[in-house]
């Protein structure tokens, strides 16, 4: 096909996919680590936060949820009586499935009297065994809400726990997983950038290796390293997280260069999450037309997850 051919095509859908929205009467979320003509199309963008905050309070009859399966299933859960779609079922999660729920349960058996702290990214099945879901921009608020010599299991990253010990001086249990995407990022390629571009400020995500993150200049979700680069005075980054939040970063800056850290294997594409770029414009439009692929999970397991996501939405960070 040619270039021109293309383009029209790719308008085409899109128009198409306007359409569907208008007449299903849809809403579509999209993680900043999304595809950018997908992040485009969305009514909302954000990080995994602000997505589960504007999933609860949606009155829209169907949701389309394009980032990963658990993100489906967090709307899913917020949202029992809605019909909620995903572009492509196989968009899974390494840190998620770093967590099976029948190993985290032996876990939290192994540690009685523990409260049990486990990211957004998991299964709705170990949401279920958990006290308070956390993501990357309230863990540290919500760590810190326990008292200094609480009994605290953190699951599943071990580099975001790591990071959140480190930072609060506590020394929670946590739990051995991680995503093969943030572990990724090369040392050796930072170092080499920081000279190439000593103006520039290291963005990173505390998913990503100690090694690395004490080599940034700011450590956050990635909302909060969005709000860093749009605040900032300083012109240039190098961010240290999947790559699709360039697209906001270059959107809201357009005069600020930013330079995606590679990863230690560059044939690997490890900086852009492979699960997430699983949704295209086709099977957006697909999911549309054909109202599935929909989420569903279990009722009772739905009641037992709700409790922990809602109360991490009850914290006001
Ligand atoms: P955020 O909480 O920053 O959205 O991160 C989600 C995620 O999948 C990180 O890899
Ligand atoms: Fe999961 Fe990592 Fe992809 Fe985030 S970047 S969705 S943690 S695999």
């Amino acid at each position: 096909m040619d270039v021109d051919k293309e383009i029209s095509s790719q308008e085409m859908l899109k128009e198409e996919i306007k359409r569907l929205k208008k007449e299903k009467g849809a809403v579509i979320l999209a993680h900043y680590y999304t595809r950018g003509e997908i992040q485009e199309l969305a009514d909302h963008i954000g990080d995994s936060l602000a997505l589960a905050r504007i999933a609860a309070t949606l009155s829209a009859p169907v949701i389309v949820m394009c980032g990963v399966h658990f993100m489906g299933e967090t709307v899913k859960i917020l949202c029992p009586d809605k019909k909620v779609l995903i572009p492509d079922t196989a968009a899974g999660c390494s840190l998620a499935d770093s967590c099976q729920a029948d190993q985290f349960e032996e876990f939290i058996k192994a540690n009685p009297g523990y409260e049990v702290i486990s990211y957004v990214n998991t299964s709705a099945a170990v949401k279920a065994l958990t006290d308070v879901v956390v993501t990357s921009s309230n863990a540290l608020q919500i760590v810190d809400s326990y008292p200094k010599d609480a009994k605290l299991i953190f699951g599943p990253d071990r580099n975001l726990g790591a990071y959140i010990n480190s930072v609060t001086g506590r020394s929670m249990k946590i739990w051995n997983g991680a995503c093969h995407v943030h572990e990724q990022f090369s040392v050796e390629k930072l170092v080499e950038l920081k000279k190439s571009h000593p103006q520039a400020q290291v963005l990173a995500h505390p998913e990503c290796k100690k090694a690395l993150v004490i080599l940034a200049d700011v450590v956050g979700s990635t909302q909060a390293l969005l709000n860093h680069a749009v605040n900032s005075d300083c012109k240039e980054f190098i961010v240290a997280t999947e790559s699709g939040i360039l697209h906001e970063m270059q959107r809201m800056c357009p005069d600020k260069l930013f330079i995606p850290l590679p990863p230690n294997d560059s044939t690997c594409g490890c900086n852009d999450c492979s699960f997430m770029k699983l949704n295209t414009l086709e099977k957006l439009r697909d999911c549309l037309l054909n109202e599935q692929p929909t989420v569903e999970v279990d009722a009772q397991l739905a009641e037992k997850a709700r409790r922990p996501i809602e109360r991490m939405l009850s914290f006001k960070f």
